[in-house]
């Protein structure tokens, strides 16, 4: 039987379900392909240098390896790029949850002045003038002009495309129990037990698609980031992080928002630990800001042949390694 705390409706680990696309935006194989070449192409952002998938490269687990990505300029941004893989079944994106789709997570990346700089409908026009598009788009969505509305779909509709299902771990849950090692056994034992992962880590995805404290938010220090505090300004949020799913993640690395983990066992030594929780600042007395961390952490105790365990169970969450060719990418004008 699971562990987890009162009060937690945790959700059994299993395999991904079939993504869902939203009515408003149904799959079409033909719109998928369209968003293919729109990911990997960099006239989506306004230097004409940054595509999706610069900072989400397949070879990289869909992220970027980086500490932190560079944006615009390669100017370092403030976080680390989550896998852009299974982010269709998430309804809570980015770190601090201010995206609610990804059609609505597109557009703010395009926008974003430090990613892709650009302004939603000027990108469209930009795009529009490149003929290939304009028929796609065509087809795709019976409209005569590239919109912004089209783009966002279509790079969301692609993106609702990428997804694992074909671990180590997966394999185990169809009915292969030697598809894990004894290590990776006793992890998932572990993980669903007294290691109490599944307080927030929980479903096939191994996230429970909320926010939380974990202490992460380095109070205080010239790289403060208060997480969903900066989008809804409630002191409430100070601190709080979306729990990212845990799917592929040896592939993923560093961890966290601000990508300072360097590993897995580093990331569940953390755990062990109970996490810090940060200390008010003498500059800052009775601030209502000063996160606090979720009571759903503990001190773990867990013995080295046991976080051993663990990190061989979050390995069994590895993706068989798939070669994924960018696609040819449509020239300015036809070619005469
Ligand atoms: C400059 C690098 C960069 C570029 C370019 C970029 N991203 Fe990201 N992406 C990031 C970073 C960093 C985050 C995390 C930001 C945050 O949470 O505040 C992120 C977050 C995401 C997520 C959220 C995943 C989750 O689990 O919450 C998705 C999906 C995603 N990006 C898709 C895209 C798409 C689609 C594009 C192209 C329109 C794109 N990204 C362009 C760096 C980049
Ligand atoms: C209180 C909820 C909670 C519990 C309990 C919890 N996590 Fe997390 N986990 C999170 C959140 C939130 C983050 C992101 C924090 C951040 O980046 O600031 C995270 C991040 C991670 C990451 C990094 C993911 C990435 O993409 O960078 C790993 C790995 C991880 N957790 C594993 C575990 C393991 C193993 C356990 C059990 C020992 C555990 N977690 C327990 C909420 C939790």
């Amino acid at each position: 039987m699971m562990i987890v705390d009162e009060g937690v409706d945790a959700v059994e680990l299993g395999l991904l379900p079939d993504v869902e696309f939203p009515e408003d935006n149904p799959y079409t194989k033909e719109k998928a392909e369209l968003g293919r070449q729109l990911f990997y192409d960099p006239r989506l952002s306004a230097s004409g240098e940054m595509a999706c998938a610069s900072c989400h490269d397949p070879d990289l687990g869909w992220a970027d390896g980086r500490t932190v990505s560079f944006g615009r300029q390669r100017l370092e941004l403030q976080r680390n790029a989550p896998s852009a893989m299974n982010s269709g079944h998430m309804d809570v994106l980015f770190w601090d949850g201010r995206a609610d789709s990804l059609e609505d997570l597109t557009l703010k990346v395009i926008e974003n002045a430090n990613e892709m700089h650009g302004v939603g409908d000027e990108v469209a026009r930009f795009i529009n003038d490149i003929p290939e598009y304009r028929e796609k788009v065509q087809e795709v969505f019976g409209q005569d002009e590239v919109t912004i509305d089209a783009i966002t779909k279509a790079v969301a509709t692609f993106v609702r495309t990428i997804n694992g299902g074909r671990s180590n771990f997966d394999r185990f849950l169809k009915g292969r129990p030697d598809a894990l090692s004894d290590a990776a056994l006793r992890g998932l034992h572990l993980f669903r037990t007294k290691a109490m992962c599944m307080n927030c880590h929980h479903g096939p995805l191994l996230s429970d698609n909320k926010l939380h404290t974990t202490g992460l938010s380095l109070y205080g220090t010239p790289r403060e980031d208060l997480g969903a505090y900066h989008v809804t300004l409630d002191p409430q949020d100070s601190g709080k992080f979306k729990t990212p799913p845990l799917r592929h993640i040896s592939r993923t690395g560093p961890y966290m928002h601000h990508g300072l983990f360097e590993s897995l066992m580093v990331t569940v030594r953390a755990y062990n630990g109970g996490m810090i929780e940060p200390r008010a600042k003498k500059n800052r007395p009775n601030d209502p800001l000063l996160p606090k961390n979720s009571p759903l952490l503990h001190e773990l105790n867990l013995t080295d042949s046991e976080l051993n365990d663990l990190v061989a169970f979050l390995e069994s969450l590895e993706e068989p390694h798939r070669r994924v060719l960018p696609p040819e990418l449509p020239p300015f004008r036809d070619q005469e």
